[in-house]
């Protein structure tokens, strides 16, 4: 049942780009346009709508994150993403053309229910992006659009996380489709982008070795930090929950230009950081900037793991550890630079002798509040 893997973790992993395609799949018809007739939700309600709300849980609530940026840059449409735990209890402000989106994997998350339960009471559309036909998420919203990654068993999410992103995009692009933006253009080149990216993720599991050898080197250490700016920011702190749920290790991710506000005091010699780097080419100022922080916390003693796009040559001088991954555009990156980060905190909790599948006090589906 575990396809010969040790763990469901490193099946779930290694069956991505195939849950990436089956996401995909039938949603860009050959012409490159988005279809989601499936959203139960207008053309024209969604015109209407003039926000748009992200609640989820812990790594879903990741996806969420990421979900901004691109839902921002395409449509021009303002969102938030909030924890759906925190989400009810500060009277937030919703109305008929608040489009609230809530991501769940098992669908049957309490907290996420209960978000999107308030979100309705108040008259916003609520559509879920859930992996678990039928369950309770999908039953208690206006529509769903689901994502394709198969039954996830290990506790950790891997690839129920890469499909909710490319549920993310699919909406993302789809409002823009339907509004009509001034990236146009940009959306089709994205669309061509995006059904090509399967293929993206199986190349990095091709070269996950170093990444397994790098894990296992660090079984003694307490903590390890990870940095990201951008969608990279997000792609940090799925890193580190990752490494906190499975290693039971101290783990945190934060935006790189915060460092400088107060975490910079936390490198110390030798201290295992990740920074995820964004691509040079598209938004270069801010690659620019995360390539002074490599030099920044390199000068301090950080031992600095770089996961930066191929041809990216300006960071290999501060890497001690450079885990490449394929060229993609910039707002898709987290799709090919979370997997070194799952198959590092996987290799790292079996070094540590822990229980990959069931991590110690987590349940696969949390339906408390
Ligand atoms: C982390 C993890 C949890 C879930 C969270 C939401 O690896 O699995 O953080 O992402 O409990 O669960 P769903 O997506 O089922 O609502």
């Amino acid at each position: 049942e575990k396809d010969g893997h040790d763990y469901f973790m490193l099946k779930e992993i290694a069956e991505q780009p195939k849950a990436v395609a089956d996401t995909l799949l039938g949603r860009i018809d050959a012409a490159g346009s988005l279809r989601l007739d499936e959203v139960r939700i207008s053309a024209s309600e969604l015109r209407e709508m003039d926000k748009v709300v992200i609640v989820a849980c812990g790594t879903a609530f990741h996806a969420g994150l990421i979900a901004k940026y691109a839902i921002e840059h395409w449509t021009r449409v303002p969102c938030e993403v909030e924890l759906a735990s925190e989400f009810r209890y500060r009277d937030p402000i919703l109305d008929p053309r608040t489009l609230v989106v809530a991501i769940s994997q098992s669908g049957e998350t309490m907290d996420t229910l209960m978000a999107l339960r308030h979100a309705r009471e108040q008259g916003a559309k609520v559509l879920a992006i859930c992996n678990t036909n039928g369950s309770t998420i999908p039953r208690e919203s206006d529509a769903v659009l689901y994502t394709h990654a198969g039954p996830e068993v290990a506790v950790a999410s891997t690839k129920a996380f890469l499909t909710q992103l490319v549920a993310c995009y699919l909406v993302a692009l789809y409002l823009g489709q339907v509004r009509g933006t001034q990236w146009g253009d940009e959306i089709q080149a994205v669309v061509r982008d995006l059904s090509r990216i399967a293929g993206a993720v199986e190349r990095v599991l091709h070269t996950m070795q170093p990444v397994r050898q790098l894990a296992r080197t660090l079984a003694q250490k307490d903590t390890v930090l990870f940095l990201g700016r951008h969608v990279g920011y997000p792609v940090a702190l799925e890193g580190a929950l990752k490494l906190k749920e499975l290693a039971y290790m101290h783990a945190e991710g934060f935006a790189a230009g915060e460092l400088k506000h107060g975490p910079i005091a936390l490198i110390e010699e030798d201290l295992p950081v990740v920074v995820v780097v964004p691509s040079p080419r598209g938004r270069s100022v801010l690659h620019d900037k995360i390539v002074s922080n490599i030099q920044e916390i390199r000068a301090r003693g950080a031992r600095t793991i770089v996961i930066a796009e191929e041809g990216d040559e300006a960071v290999a001088p501060y890497a001690d550890h450079l885990i490449r991954v394929p060229v993609t555009p910039t707002l898709l990156q987290p799709l090919v630079a979370t997997v070194p980060l799952q198959v590092f905190a996987c290799e790292l909790a079996t070094a540590r002798g822990n229980e990959v599948d069931q991590p110690r006090n987590l349940a696969k589906s949390v339906t408390v509040e």
